[in-house]
């Protein structure tokens, strides 16, 4: 398993990083056989897996139930796992149960959104013994402040700000960050003024590495089709189909068989 430490070789090296996404235990077991270097646990699992419109309605014991089956699908892989909305804005026991949680499920680090007004609380966090990835651009538990998901940091002040904010988590002692739905251009030019690595989602070619939703790049979102996903699978059409092959089986008596009996 890797760990913080060879993330930061890796960037340093120039080896690119690939995170995923991941919520349950057999994706988790299929991923376990991957090259990937990361699983996120992410808040994204209110959407994928639940059904809820934003990542608002993630909570911890959402986030603990998935970590932990995660966790027992891939034994070999460095999980980060996704602060819920609000979970580190309780005041500091709060923040620090929920962290305990989500370290005691099985996570290696844990993933919180923003750095305004929370770098002693992330400092804290990390001070703990509890690596921390930070997330800035567009962030999307504060989906209500942005008023939609849109490309942030188009702005040269802006850009100056995401840019001082990255290197404010680099203070404080996050151990990566990921950038979601930025210009190609400052991704470029934060992974560059950074030592720690940086995880794009949006944020063009140049960042230390990418992170995609699971279910997004398996095609499984028929609505969901943002210019920087790509589909590795069709996998809606693909499912859809065997299912409908087995219904049609089923009703027309060709399964099972003789050989499919006891
Ligand atoms: O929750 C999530 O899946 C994320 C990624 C999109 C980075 O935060």
């Amino acid at each position: 398993m890797k760990n913080i430490h060879d993330f930061i070789k890796m960037k340093k090296n120039e080896e690119l990083i690939s995170f995923i996404t991941c919520y349950d235990y057999w994706s988790a077991r299929i991923i376990n056989e991957t090259n990937i270097d990361a699983i996120l646990v992410g808040d994204s699992v209110s959407m994928v897996m639940h059904g809820y419109e934003t990542t608002i309605n993630a909570d911890i014991n959402m986030l603990e139930l998935h970590v932990k089956a995660v966790r027992r699908g891939a034994k070999d892989k460095f999980i980060v796992a996704d602060m819920p909305f609000l979970a580190h804005k309780k005041g500091i026991k709060n923040t620090m149960n929920n962290v305990d949680i989500l370290m005691k499920a099985g996570a290696n680090a844990i993933k919180v959104e923003g750095a305004e007004g929370q770098l002693d609380i992330l400092e804290y966090i990390i001070k703990s013994g509890v690596p921390v990835m930070g997330h800035l651009g567009l962030t999307p538990q504060s989906i209500n402040i942005f008023g939609g998901y849109k490309v942030q940091a188009k702005e040269e002040t802006e850009m100056n700000k995401l840019l001082s904010s990255a290197i404010s988590l680099q203070d404080v002692g996050c151990f990566s960050i990921v950038l979601e739905l930025v210009p190609s251009s400052i991704a470029k030019k934060i992974t560059e003024q950074l030592n720690i690595p940086t995880i794009g989602i949006g944020a063009g070619p140049d960042t230390s590495g990418q992170v995609l939703v699971l279910h997004d790049m398996l095609g499984l979102n028929k609505e969901f089709k943002p210019k920087f996903l790509r589909e590795y699978l069709n996998g809606f059409e693909l499912i859809k189909t065997a299912i409908e092959n087995y219904d049609n089986e089923v009703k027309s008596k060709k399964f099972p068989t003789e050989k499919e009996s006891y």
